[in-house]
């Protein structure tokens, strides 16, 4: 497949620069004068990883100390095991920083249902979740012989998940009982928050099994790395077997409890995720390819955007938030595995904000799309989609190539900033020195529009690329990873 994006072609043959932001500084604005001018004062969009912009500084120390919490690597002595998949959160949230995604998968196992014997998780035997590694070999897992399915699930991003959390359950509700597409049938996934409260529509994880971002850090706690908590207090047992569990767990329950400020690790794991800024969209609108999108009805399980309700801290109230999902569980490629509405045929919208950190690597629940470049990743997988999104995907397969290119080319403004022309999720020198080499830099007169990759400059979205846009750049420039 061709593609109008040339970012990656560019690159080739650059020369090795190294401007100094001593030299960005005197071709730029200084910030005083684009104020003095009247100018908007546009907040750039966060790059991955990095709090959300205009926290208090309460709130900005809890991120901070939560953060801390997130990348801790949990010791034996302080609950780890004795049967878990890794160390911390972020040893599986790693890309392209913490709170990301990534690669790893976790394997569900369990039995299929046969004749009228519906689908066992083989909870007696250890399942549905295997973890994979132990604190003592005595103690390791295995997928039992009775297993007839596994399935592997890739790690999502948790960027953006205190604004995902602040989603009123009824807008994810209505989209079930009123479809915005004739072929579509989404189902919500019912939950009770584990610390209480109403039941909601589930929207984390896979399957949508949890509604709250503090019940998935105290099920992820225990479950992906042995640590009991106020909320889940009981150790799994290795397969099952409780004298095995007596014999390698050395630690008494919950393992986990307050820090000197009172909060315990799962609270402080929740902070980091509820502050977390959502991925950028760049340009932040008006692209062919979003219209493409929703003519071809992406948009009829991809939602575009929801306004979050009122929550306790008010960055999260009232907020614009732009996920590309519904939240609902459809039949369009299914595991196997069943967790309640769940079923082995159902698996919730994936969200595609982030995408672009994404799609270069492995796209689907299991990663299964792989192997070619971000465009071609994202073709196949949209041509793979089955079940109730077929009559989308053929829609999709009727457009002309050149309207596919536009389609995919707005699927990798899903998680760009601005001024990250290469799509490298930093933004250095080389991002400033193709701006002049593709000759996006105009001076203020309106030339371009949003399909033009100078837009991802274009901050001010006024059709040019200027002084103005520059002085932003340069306020976000650090030629080191922003958020690092
Ligand atoms: C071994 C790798 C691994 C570790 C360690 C891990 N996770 Fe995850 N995480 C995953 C996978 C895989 C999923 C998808 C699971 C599913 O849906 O069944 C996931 C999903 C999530 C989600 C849902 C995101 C969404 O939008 O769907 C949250 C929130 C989360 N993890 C938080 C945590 C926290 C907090 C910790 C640490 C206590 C943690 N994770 C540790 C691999 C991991
Ligand atoms: C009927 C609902 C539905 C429709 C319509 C739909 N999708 Fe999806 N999409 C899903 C579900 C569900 C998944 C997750 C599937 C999985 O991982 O097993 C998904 C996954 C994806 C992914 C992979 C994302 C990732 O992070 O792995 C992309 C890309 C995507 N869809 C794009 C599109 C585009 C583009 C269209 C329109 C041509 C479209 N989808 C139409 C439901 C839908």
């Amino acid at each position: 497949m061709t593609t109008t994006m040339k970012l990656h072609g560019r690159r080739a043959g650059l020369p090795a620069i190294a401007f100094s932001c001593a030299a960005l500084a005197a071709l730029s604005l200084p910030a005083s004068s684009q104020e003095d001018r009247g100018l908007p004062q546009l907040i750039p969009q966060p790059a991955m990883g990095a709090p959300l912009p205009g926290l208090s500084a309460a709130e900005l120390d809890r991120f901070v100390k939560g953060k801390a919490e997130f990348t801790h690597i949990l010791t034996e002595a302080e609950g780890l095991g004795p049967i878990m998949n890794d160390t911390g959160c972020g040893q599986c949230h790693s890309q392209p920083r913490a709170g990301g995604f990534s690669n790893r998968s976790v394997t569900r196992f369990g039995k299929a249902a046969v004749g009228l014997d519906p689908f066992d998780p083989l909870d007696d035997l250890g399942g549905s979740l295997l973890q994979v590694t132990s604190i003592d070999p005595a103690c390791q897992e295995f997928v039992p012989p009775e297993a007839t399915v596994t399935a592997e699930r890739i790690t999502p991003h948790v960027l953006g998940a205190g604004l995902v959390e602040a989603i009123v359950s009824a807008d994810i509700e209505d989209l079930a009982n009123n479809p915005p597409h004739i072929n579509v049938a989404g189902i919500t996934h019912m939950v009770t928050p584990l610390e209480g409260g109403a039941v909601r529509a589930g929207r984390f994880g896979w399957k949508a099994q949890v509604g709250t971002v503090l019940t998935f850090s105290a099920d992820a706690g225990l479950n992906e790395m042995g640590l009991t908590n106020r909320l889940v207090g009981t150790e799994n047992a290795p397969n099952g077997d409780l004298v095995l569990l007596a014999a390698c767990d050395t630690v008494a329950d919950p393992e986990d409890g307050p820090d000197l400020e009172g909060f315990d690790r799962i609270d402080r794991m929740t902070d980091f995720q509820r502050f977390l800024a959502p991925p950028g969209q760049t340009p932040r609108s008006g692209m062919t390819g979003e219209a493409l999108f929703n003519q071809v009805h992406c948009n009829a399980c991809h939602v575009a955007s929801f306004t979050t309700g009122v929550v306790a801290e008010a960055i999260l109230s009232n907020k614009v938030v732009k996920p590309y999902s519904d939240f609902l569980l459809h039949d369009v490629l299914g595991d196997g595995i069943v967790q309640g509405p769940g079923t082995e045929t159902k698996i919730k919208t994936a969200p595609l904000w982030g995408l672009l950190a994404r799609a270069g690597t492995s796209l689907f629940h299991d990663g299964r799309v792989t192997g070619n470049t971000a465009e071609q990743n994202l073709h196949d997988a949209i041509m793979a989609h089955d079940g109730e999104a077929t009559f989308s995907q053929g829609d999709y397969a009727n457009l002309t190539p050149i309207e596919q290119d536009q389609l995919i080319a707005f699927l990798l403004s899903l998680g760009r900033s601005e001024f990250d022309i290469e799509g490298n999720l930093t933004i250095d020198e080389i991002d400033w020195f193709l701006f002049w080499l593709n000759g996006d830099f105009t001076g203020p007169v309106a030339s371009f529009g949003p399909d033009d990759e100078a837009a991802i400059g274009d901050i001010d979205e006024d059709g040019d690329m200027d002084l103005v846009d520059f002085a932003y750049m340069q306020r976000n420039f650090t030629g080191v990873l922003l958020g690092d």
